[in-house]
C-alpha cells in the first residue's frame, strides 16, 4: 500500500516543514502510543476485568471508572521517562504530577482528560482521551499550576482519540486538523483525512436536553427556535445528536459539521460550568478552530480565556461557525 502516510512519517514531515521540533514529535508519538494501549484495554471490555467502579472519587467528587485510573497511569508511566516534559497535569489529579528526578526534563506541558465520557464505558459507547500541550515558561524546571494557566492561543499541539467502532486520533500542531485512523493489524495510525473542514453552517446540535429547566432564557429561546425548524425564526429543521461523550460529540461535528454546546445553567453555576477549560474545552477549540469552525464560552472565544485554576469550569459551544455566531447572537440579546 504505496500510499499510506503513518503517523510517524506525518509527524517527520512536519518536522521538516518546520512545524515542530523534535521533542514534540517524540511527545505526540508517546501519547499516540499510550492512547493505543488504552484502546487495547478499552476493546477486551467485561473480558479484561476493567469494567466498573474504581470504588474512589477524584478532584472534581466525581467517582472514578476502573478504566478512568488505568488511562491515567497508562498516560503517566508512558510519558515519564521520554525527556520531552517538564510536567503533567490531568483531570484525574489534584495537582500537576512532576517529572521523576530519575529522568530528563523537557520543555513541554502535557494536560489531559484520560478518559472523557466514562459513563459511556460499561455500556459499550464511544468514550475517548483528549490532549493539550504548553510549552513550559523558560527557566522552570519543576512547573506549579501556575505555569500551567496559559490561554487556549498558547497552546502548541491538541488532539483527541476516540475508542468507537474504530479507534481514530484527531490532531493539530496549528497547521489545520488531521485524522488518523489505528490499524489493528500493524498497530499504526494511519492517515486518513488531511485538513478537516467543518461546514460553515449547521443541521444538527448536540445539548444535554435533560438539563432545560435549568437553562439561563436565551439558551432556552435559543433551543426553542432550533426545535421550531421550518416554521420558526430559523427558517429550517435541524436534528439532535448527543452521545454524552464529548469527544464523540465533537467527532462527529469535525466529520460533518453541527454544533456541540454545554452552557452554564442554575445546575452548575457556582462551579462555573460543566466542562473543564484546561483539557476538554481548549484542547477542543483549538482542533475546531484550526478546521475552519469557531469555539466560543458564549460571551468570548474560547482560546482568549485566561485560566484562574488547573480543574477551571467554562461554559461551551463550538463547532459550525455561523451556527456559534448566531448562539452567541442570542446571548448577547439576552
Ligand atoms: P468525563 O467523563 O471526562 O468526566 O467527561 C464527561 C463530560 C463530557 O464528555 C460530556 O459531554 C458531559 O460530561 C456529559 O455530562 P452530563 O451527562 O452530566 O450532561
Ligand atoms: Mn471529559
Ligand atoms: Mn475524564
Amino acid at each position: 500500500m504505496p500510499n499510506r502516510t503513518p503517523l510517524t512519517r506525518f509527524l517527520i514531515e512536519a518536522e521538516r516543514a518546520g512545524q515542530i521540533n523534535p521533542e514534540l514529535r517524540l511527545l505526540i508519538e508517546v501519547v499516540a502510543r499510550a492512547c493505543k494501549s488504552i484502546s487495547y484495554a478499552i476493546s477486551k471490555g467485561a473480558l479484561g476485568g476493567v469494567l466498573g467502579d474504581a470504588g474512589a472519587s477524584n478532584v472534581q467528587g466525581e467517582a472514578q471508572k476502573k478504566l478512568d485510573v488505568l488511562s491515567n497511569e497508562i498516560l503517566l508511566e508512558a510519558n515519564a521517562w521520554g525527556g520531552h516534559l517538564a510536567g503533567i497535569a490531568s483531570e484525574e489529579m489534584d495537582e500537576p504530577h512532576p517529572i521523576p528526578d530519575a529522568y530528563p526534563k523537557g520543555n513541554f506541558l502535557l494536560l489531559f482528560d484520560p478518559l472523557d465520557g466514562s459513563s459511556n464505558i460499561d455500556v459499550n459507547v464511544s468514550v475517548g482521551t483528549i490532549f493539550s500541550v504548553l510549552r513550559c515558561p523558560d527557566g522552570v524546571t519543576t512547573p506549579e499550576t501556575s505555569h500551567f494557566l496559559q490561554p487556549g492561543s498558547q497552546q502548541v499541539c491538541a488532539g483527541y482519540t476516540v475508542y468507537g467502532p474504530s479507534t481514530v486520533l484527531v490532531l493539530t500542531v496549528g497547521h489545520g486538523t488531521h485524522t488518523f485512523t489505528l490499524d489493528r493489524e500493524t498497530g499504526s495510525f494511519i492517515l486518513t483525512q488531511r485538513d478537516l473542514r467543518i461546514p460553515a453552517d449547521a443541521q444538527e446540535y448536540a445539548i444535554n436536553a435533560s438539563n432545560a429547566r435549568h437553562w439561563d432564557a436565551p439558551v432556552r429561546r435559543y433551543i426553542d427556535d432550533l426545535l421550531a425548524g421550518k416554521a420558526g425564526p430559523r427558517g429550517k429543521d435541524f436534528n439532535t445528536r448527543w452521545v454524552a461523550s464529548m469527544v464523540a460529540d465533537v467527532h462527529r461535528i469535525m466529520t460533518r459539521g453541527g454544533t456541540f454546546m454545554y452552557p452554564v445553567d442554575a445546575k452548575c453555576r457556582d462551579k462555573g460550568g460543566r466542562l473543564r477549560l484546561l483539557y476538554e474545552a481548549n484542547p477542543m477549540a483549538f482542533l475546531v478552530e484550526q478546521a475552519g469552525g469557531a469555539a466560543s464560552t458564549g460571551t468570548q472565544r474560547m482560546l482568549d480565556v485566561v485560566p484562574t485554576g488547573l480543574h477551571m469550569r467554562i461554559p461551551v459551544i463550538l463547532g459550525s461557525k455561523n451556527e456559534v455566531a448566531e448562539y452567541e447572537r442570542y446571548l448577547r440579546e439576552g
